[in-house]
């Protein structure tokens, strides 16, 4: 077992020697570590090694630039400690886990087209499916050491299930192997729930939920929330979803069949790339431009979140927070890298 100190504070933790990385171990313990991906993508759980050794796991991952690694800064979720290590490394209490995540045995239990590249995964695990809508959990495939960050769809339960929505990456090393060989029965890792972008139930306001491509599974989650949670029977939802065609769009019938929906729902899409032929009729372009467009001034009265690729969340956090004035903490997002 290696003991994790943290500079300047009197925090330390445990890395049992093939946990995975620094940074879920921390997050185990329940330390508010700063993150947000947790796939080496976003550069949120920089540190500096004060001393002793630390095994990289993704040394060119994209979270790092080139002043990070001449100045000796690691990630914390692609680095594993090697025996007692001290390190300097920013904590904040939004980080600190509302679940304290854990890693756990999960079993396939069904699989579900929704779309032509995203099926619905379901699995099991060994006790309650304990998360916040919107979260999402760490998937590792047998004889894989490289694990995936994937958003639950479904709400917490007590059954253990665990529902993902999972869009095929062309030549995507895991999402091949997911599509093309896992089959109900099969066994994965699964480790969670981390993620800051969850449900508000506390909020006063109506929701705006905005999702991109296959930010839809955690954006599900949260919708499914609003319309089922007792708390929150008098807010309105409107439902925003861009895609590229219009085979990429779903989420509406899901959420249109929960109780409530036909009196607080209102579900809209808009395609990116229209063609002649392709019949569609409603709005061409970009989905931040369609919820702007349709919901003008009235935007900054909601709680927005939104979940897709670093492009779209860039352009709609920009169109919500400089162009609409909402206020930051309304916003909540989640970039997949
Ligand atoms: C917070 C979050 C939530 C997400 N939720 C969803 C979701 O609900 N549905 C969905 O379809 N997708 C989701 N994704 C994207 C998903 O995690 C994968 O990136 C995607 O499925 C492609 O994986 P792949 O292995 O097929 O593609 P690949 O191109 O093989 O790998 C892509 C990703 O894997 C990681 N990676 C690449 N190389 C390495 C390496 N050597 N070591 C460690 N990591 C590496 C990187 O994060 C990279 O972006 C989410 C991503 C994040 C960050
Ligand atoms: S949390 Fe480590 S790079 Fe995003």
């Amino acid at each position: 077992m290696a003991t994790i100190k943290l500079q300047g504070s009197d925090q330390a933790f445990e890395q049992e020697p093939h946990h995975d990385c620094l940074l879920r171990a921390g997050l185990h313990a329940g330390i508010g570590l700063a993150y947000e991906c947790n796939s080496g993508g976003c550069g949120s759980c920089k540190f500096e090694l004060i001393e002793g050794d630390v095994v990289e796991l993704w040394e060119q991952a994209p979270g790092l630039g080139e002043r990070d690694r001449k100045k000796g800064r690691k990630l914390a979720c692609q680095c594993r400690a090697v025996g007692d290590v001290t390190i300097k490394m920013r904590t904040d209490d939004q980080c600190r886990p509302p679940v304290v995540p854990r890693r756990f045995p999960a079993t396939l239990e069904r699989r579900h087209s929704i779309t032509d590249d995203i099926i619905e995964f379901r699995f099991r695990g060994d006790a309650p499916a304990r998360f916040l809508p919107g979260q999402y959990a760490m998937l590792r495939l047998p004889d894989s050491d490289s694990p995936r960050a994937y958003s639950m769809s479904n709400l917490p339960n007590d059954d253990g299930i665990w529902e993902f929505w999972i869009r095929r990456k062309p030549g995507g090393r895991i999402t091949q192997r997911l599509f093309d060989h896992l089959r109900p029965g099969d066994r994965v890792t699964l480790d969670g729930p981390y993620g800051m972008a969850h449900l508000q139930p506390d909020s006063p306001r109506d929701i705006l939920c905005i999702a991109g491509g296959s930010g839809i599974s955690p954006v599900l989650s949260i919708a499914r929330g609003v319309l089922l949670d007792p708390r929150l029977a008098d807010r309105r939802l409107h439902f925003f979803f861009g895609g590229r065609t219009p085979a990429d769009i779903c989420g509406a019938d899901q959420l249109r069949a929960l109780p409530g929906a036909t009196e607080r729902l209102t579900f809209q899409a808009a395609i990116s790339e229209p063609t002649d032929g392709d019949g569609w009729a409603g709005p061409a372009g970009f989905i931040h431009d369609t919820v702007a467009h349709t919901l003008g001034d009235t935007i900054r009265n909601h709680e927005c979140y939104l979940a897709g690729p670093p492009p779209m969340v860039q352009a709609t956090t920009r169109m919500l927070l400089l162009e609409q004035h909402v206020p930051q903490e309304q916003v909540h997002f989640d970039r997949f890298f």
